[in-house]
């Protein structure tokens, strides 16, 4: 039996955009979300999330499966626009209330709540005065994360200021994949070093409402292999790892971006504009490393028992352990949290996913193992959160790809354990990782 340590933490994540739904009521304001599914042809399937799964209202169906379940953390997303629906100014009550209500009945079933304050749905009042292009707006996200923090600390300890700077920045504002949808290098690397500021000013506002409080950020991170073992191979590997990796966690860690990345990006005249002070907020000593892990990237051929899974993320569980060790001999072994890590299926033509999920029984089984493994290696990982428990609103996919250890019928919205939640509920009952 591969025992975790004690108090480990163990987790599903969501976030509001993809489950809550309720989009225009009880005063939220529009989110960047809830106006670019509006556009043409930007969601593969057309939908949107303005119902999704219904959280808004059916949470305490999703504490029942989670208690069913046994975790003893759940990690969701706080909706900007529905505590202040123009971003700044303006309260809005009732959608505090709903986060109350929420904290409280995770309490009152023995679930910690570990919050993200912002999951990508930014204001759209906010968006239309520049987004995260503005600076001022990282001054507003300081005041929401003050007010936020403030209201919910006596039930909420552990805090992510930005879920995925780094795929926010770059899907957001450089691919045009999702909303935002700009497709600009300049404005996606501006846009990336605000985000990182915006952070730094999160923990600052964060512990002056809760000075006990531990804060943390959640980028994606990934792992690269080196094509070979020649100098010149591990150089490109270190390279791509410094680009991937380095240039959303070096500012928070280290103070500074990494050097050689940085003189690429001014070559080629897509440089941020940093202020003197930028880095210095930026490397707030923070309490915790929320990590997204999904990608293994192979900078030479694939090995063999490098499986595919139905999205283009590689199953190769060996890179997350790979990742930790990486992170904690560069970053000083700073506590972690896995706050992502889990496989879709590709639902296009069935109305459910699949209960007997035997690929992502297999998938949580051999990555559970490989955190346990990272843990033996000396990575201090504190707890593990997948995702998803639900199968939701997957950004510009739409409903095609499920990630739900929980399946969920977007007619009835009845929610049903999957084999893999009952896997899941297995090892985190044990504290163990089993067969
Ligand atoms: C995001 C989630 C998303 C998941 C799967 C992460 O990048 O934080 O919101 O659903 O990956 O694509």
């Amino acid at each position: 039996m591969l025992t975790f340590p004690e108090g480990f933490l163990w987790s599903t994540s969501t976030a509001a955009y993809q489950i809550e739904g309720g989009w225009n009521v009880d005063g939220k304001g529009l989110s960047i979300w809830d106006t670019y599914t509006r556009r043409n042809g930007k969601i593969k399937d057309g939908t949107d999330g303005d119902v999704a799964c219904d959280s808004y209202h059916r949470y305490m169906d999703d504490i029942k499966v989670m208690k069913e379940i046994g975790v003893n953390s759940y990690r969701f997303s706080i909706s900007w626009p529905r505590i202040m629906p123009d971003g700044t100014g303006r309260v809005n009550q009732a959608g505090l209330d709903y986060y109350r209500r929420l904290v409280d009945a995770l309490r009152e079933n023995d679930i910690e709540p570990l919050i993200t304050l912002f999951h990508w749905d930014l204001p759209q009042t906010l968006q239309d005065k520049g987004g995260w292009l503005n600076r001022d707006v990282t001054d507003y996200f300081a005041d929401y994360v003050h007010l936020t923090v403030d209201a919910l600390k006596d039930q909420v300890t552990r805090w992510l200021t930005i879920n995925e700077i780094n795929i926010h920045a770059c899907c957001g504002h450089m691919n045009g994949e999702h909303a935002p949808g700009f497709k600009d290098d300049i404005v996606g690397l501006q846009v990336f070093h605000n985000l990182l500021l915006a952070h730094g000013k999160g923990v600052i506002a964060g512990r002056s409402a809760s000075p006990g409080g531990k804060f943390g950020y959640a980028p994606n991170l990934d792992y690269f292999y080196a094509a070979d073992s020649s100098v010149q191979a591990q150089a490109e590997r270190d390279f791509a790892m410094a680009k991937g990796n380095g240039w959303v966690a070096d500012p928070v860690f280290l103070g500074k971006y990494p050097a050689d990345v940085w003189k690429l990006y001014e070559e080629q005249g897509v440089a941020p504009r940093v202020l003197n002070g930028d880095l210095k907020i930026i490397s707030q000593p923070i309490d915790f490393l929320g990590v997204n892990f999904y990608f293994a990237n192979f900078l030479g051929e694939k090995p063999a028992d490098a499986g595919k899974t139905d999205w283009h993320a590689l199953y190769y569980p060996k890179g997350l352990t790979d990742l930790l060790v990486w992170i904690s001999e560069r970053y000083a072994s700073p506590e972690m949290v896995i706050t992502e890590s889990g496989c879709p299926e590709l639902v296009e033509t069935e109305p459910l996913s699949t209960i007997h999920d035997t690929f992502r029984v297999n998938y949580l089984r051999d990555y559970i193992k490989a955190v346990h493994e990272a843990i033996q290696k000396g990575a201090k990982v504190k707890g593990y959160s997948l995702w998803s428990l639900l199968d939701n609103m997957e950004w510009q996919q739409g409903y095609t790809l499920r990630f739900g250890i929980v399946q969920v019928d977007f007619k009835t919205f009845e929610r049903k354990l999957k084999d893999s939640a009952r896997y899941y509920s297995k090892v985190v009952k044990a504290n163990a990782w089993t067969e």
